[in-house]
């Protein structure tokens, strides 16, 4: 309940605080606002997308995992199991997916900036996979989860995308050995484990392989206060030139051409 408050007070907040179009400098912004942001062409795997939403939404099964998102223990490898859930696909595909907007945003960033080696953090079944692998721009996406069965629906329809790749784990075990094989990471999408301290060291781990054009982009920066710290906490960091506040969901970058670090709140 504090949390959902905490949310509608931010999200509100940013509705009325954010810049528009006309108060943004930085080129490269301009252009994400343009192309990205405020582009409203639709292309073939939108309906594709969407079709495969709403039979996931129609689909009772019951899946049984571990929640790994639940607390900060599952960054230890040697910490006990995370709680044990059991939700229907249905509902996770109501509540968890990346909602459609935000995808056909994820859609068009891999479009413009043409990603090869993009990382996804939290699979969940595969919604925000398919946005990021539409435009067919990677040479490699990798994508991670921690429970097993719900990445098992997501391979479902994953298999057939050239280039995707699903691992299984948790991140405090497959995030590292995923950058390694990456070696370059130009896009990353963390929408896992939406806590402070995990945010912060999902993020760190991702730095030494990010380049001057490598773009993060954090899901529910709003979605609690450790998040919003987090968030924020980032934003201040000496590596990121750029961060750019997008409401539900926040972009890093690292251009090093951005002499002054600069920050922008933007509404779409
Ligand atoms: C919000 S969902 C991801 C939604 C998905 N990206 C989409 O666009 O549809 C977050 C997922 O991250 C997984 N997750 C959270 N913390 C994790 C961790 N520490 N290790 C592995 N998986 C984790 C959860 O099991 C959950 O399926």
């Amino acid at each position: 309940m504090a949390h959902a408050l905490f949310r509608a007070y931010r999200h509100l907040e940013h509705a009325l605080c954010a810049q528009r179009i006309m108060r943004v400098h930085s080129p490269f912004v301009y252009g994400l606002v343009t192309e990205v942001l405020r582009d409203k062409r639709t292309f073939y795997a939108f309906g594709e997308t969407a079709g495969l939403r709403q039979r996931l939404e129609q689909d009772p099964r019951v899946l049984d995992f571990p929640d790994f998102g639940a607390t900060d223990a599952a960054l230890d490898q040697s910490a006990v199991r995370p709680p044990q859930v059991q939700r229907s696909i249905s509902r996770l595909a109501r509540r968890a997916a990346c909602p459609p907007k935000l995808g056909r945003m994820l859609f068009r960033l891999v479009e413009r900036e043409a990603p090869e080696h993009i990382l996804e953090l939290g699979t969940s079944l595969g919604i925000g996979t398919r946005y990021l692998a539409g435009p067919g721009r990677h040479r490699r996406l990798i994508t991670l989860e921690g429970a097993a069965s719900v990445a098992a629906v997501a391979a479902e329809h994953l298999q057939a995308l050239p280039g995707v790749e699903q691992r299984v784990g948790p991140f405090a075990q497959t995030l590292e050995p995923a950058l390694r094989d990456l070696g370059r990471l130009d896009l990353a999408y963390l929408d896992g484990h939406h806590t402070e301290v995990a945010t912060l060291h999902m993020v760190r781990s991702c730095l030494p392989w990010c380049h001057d054009n490598s773009l993060l982009i954090l899901d529910d920066i709003r979605w609690s206060p450790g998040m919003w710290r987090a968030w924020h906490a980032l934003c201040a960091m000496d590596d990121v030139r750029l961060s750019i506040d997008l409401g539900r969901c926040g972009m890093l970058s690292f251009r090093a051409e951005q002499r002054q670090k600069e920050h922008y709140r933007i509404a779409w």
